[in-house]
């Protein structure tokens, strides 16, 4: 496996790959590596020619009182988890080669940006906007990996991909979860014993919402409710938004029907996390 950290040693490997006729398989990451990585990075591997993973912690998706700083950077091990499932070239660039100082542009999907998590969020959906467009003028994937934990971004990168005529194939995989349902994240790191034992929460929750809603409840707003108190079961658990919205349009609807979301974040101590299940209305 190569170690690429230049942005023009990248595109050139990238242009030249394309040109002898190989497709790209490309995979996104911050680094922290889990299971959930590894899937996307073996999808890859099944699907393409020459495997891209790239380790980027994105400053610009970062708000000022986030967690950019103490955020988990665990290049060793990545290097391994990433080889492992099939890795040809770990592509990891500094912030300052991404981001150099007379840089001015920025990529913003009006609408999908600044509702659900980018209301909780201000500003994080244009610094993944912005990185995911650069990242992939630099590595020029056939066809791109995302996990569907982060659903709004799976649906942001979407559409950016359609409204620019970008020549990606966004794939989207389903969420690798923990044996007691938490979805995996490079944050679960950040959790205490205690909350670790409350996190699963989250999973149960929606899961149980979507159970109700096959069972025949039409009413968002009773799904809601019932998300909410299932959430209040844990102790530390503060929730911070539980969103019902149509699968395809994010935006929020009342009555069920087609495909919809239950999108959900919460807080344990100083760390948020998400989850989502998908369900058919039958
Ligand atoms: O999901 C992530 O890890 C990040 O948001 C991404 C897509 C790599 C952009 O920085």
């Amino acid at each position: 496996m190569r170690i690429i950290r230049s942005l023009g040693q990248m595109q050139s490997a990238a242009l030249r790959a394309r040109r002898a006729g190989k497709t790209i398989g490309f995979v996104p990451t911050m680094g922290a590596l889990h299971d959930g990585h590894a899937s996307l990075i073996r999808a890859a591997r099944r699907d393409t020619d020459v495997v891209v993973v790239s380790i980027f912690v994105n400053p610009l998706q970062f708000g000022p009182r986030e967690d950019y700083r103490r955020y988990p950077r665990t290049f060793q091990r990545d290097v391994a988890v990433a080889k492992r499932a099939g890795c040809d070239v770990l592509f990891a660039p500094t912030a300052a080669a991404m981001y150099p100082k007379n840089s001015r542009t920025v990529v913003v999907v009006t609408g999908l940006s600044e509702q659900l998590e980018g209301a909780s969020r201000p500003g994080h959906f244009r610094g993944v906007a912005t990185v995911v467009a650069k990242l992939f003028h630099l590595v020029q994937p056939t066809a791109a990996y995302v996990g569907q934990k982060d659903y709004q971004q799976s649906c942001l990168i979407r559409r950016m991909v359609d409204d620019l005529d970008v020549p990606v194939r966004v794939n989207v995989l389903p969420t690798v979860r923990e044996r007691d349902g938490l979805a995996m994240s490079s944050r679960n790191a950040y959790l205490t014993p205690q909350q670790r034992r409350e996190a699963p929460v989250l999973a149960r929750a929606l899961r149980a919402a979507a159970r109700n809603i096959r069972r025949g409840e039409r009413r968002a707003s009773t799904v809601r409710a019932g998300i909410a108190r299932a959430l209040a079961c844990a102790p530390h658990a503060r929730v911070d938004r539980i969103d019902i919205v149509d699968a395809a349009t994010l935006e929020p609807v009342a009555r069920l029907r087609g495909r919809v979301a239950l999108l959900a974040a919460i807080r344990l101590g100083g760390t948020r996390l998400i989850d989502n299940v998908l369900v058919a209305v039958p």
